[in-house]
């Protein structure tokens, strides 16, 4: 496993800014959420690893609420409270591993982007069956090591794809793990996510490095990708950046 990022280091000062959602993607991910959501309404809602709070507002907005945003470091927890919120969204201290709320409380689990993050999986898995209530569904959006996608942004940085392959774990590590507890896959969906409007919209995000890989990557290396790519955008023409993003739905 890769080492740990601490979030309340670097991460919270440039996570909302630069890893705002476009308005039509948080849109696209409400749908990819409500197509898999248990049917009735409300919901009670788990954003595990919510962060600055990117999803955990939607999810009240789509389910009606109660949603919990649970997030181990403080300065990402701050940055969630401060934002603008939905009465039904409480933030919480806690963990994966610890998830400081009771038993069979939850009918949807979201863990977006966080799931590789968490060091103790099998307790991860476990506290996860114990909050969910029986028909509820877990939604993971990760990427899988034997399923990377292109990364746009990788081409300029050559390192950042095997460190991606070694921060995330394989689908079925991840199927076989929640087979343990009794969470069976229901589905895989592949949603399209625009992450910017321009080539240098998403040059002057990744210069946040609000995205934890550069953590794990050299500064002469980090330099020279970003002189590459500007001198590339320079050039023109610029289109939309996307990806291809795996969600996976247990239940
Ligand atoms: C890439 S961010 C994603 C945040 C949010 N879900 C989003 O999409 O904006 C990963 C988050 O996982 C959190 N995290 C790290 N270890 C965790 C753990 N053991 N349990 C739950 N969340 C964890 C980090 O603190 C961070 O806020």
């Amino acid at each position: 496993m890769i080492d740990a990022v601490d979030y309340n280091q670097r991460q919270h000062e440039s996570y909302q800014a630069g890893r705002e959602l476009l308005a039509a993607s948080r849109a696209r991910w409400g749908q990819a959420f409500a197509a898999r959501a248990p049917a009735q309404r409300p919901l009670a809602c788990l954003d595990l690893g919510s962060g600055t709070g990117r999803f955990t507002a939607l999810l009240a907005e789509l389910f009606g609420g109660p949603v919990y945003g649970v997030e181990p470091f403080d300065r990402m927890r701050e940055q969630a409270e401060a934002s603008p919120h939905p009465e039904a969204v409480r933030y919480l201290a806690g963990r994966a591993e610890a998830i400081p709320l009771p038993d069979a409380s939850c009918d949807l689990v979201l863990m977006f982007l966080s799931f590789h993050h968490v060091r103790d999986r099998p307790a991860a898995a476990r506290e996860i069956r114990r909050v969910l209530r029986p028909g509820g569904r877990l939604l993971i959006r990760s990427h899988f090591s034997d399923r990377m996608p292109e990364v746009h942004w990788h081409r300029w940085f050559p390192s950042a794809r095997a460190v991606e392959l070694k921060m995330f774990p394989a689908l079925a590590d991840v199927t076989d793990l929640f087979a343990e507890v009794g969470l069976e896959p229901v589905a895989l969906d592949v949603i399209r996510e625009t992450f910017t409007d321009t080539l240098a919209e998403s040059a002057r995000r990744l210069r946040t490095r609000a995205i934890s890989t550069f953590e794990h990557l050299d500064e002469a290396e980090i330099e020279d990708g970003f002189r590459r790519m500007e001198a590339e955008i320079a050039e023109g023409p610029e289109g939309p950046t996307y990806g291809d993003c795996d969600l996976l739905i247990l239940g």
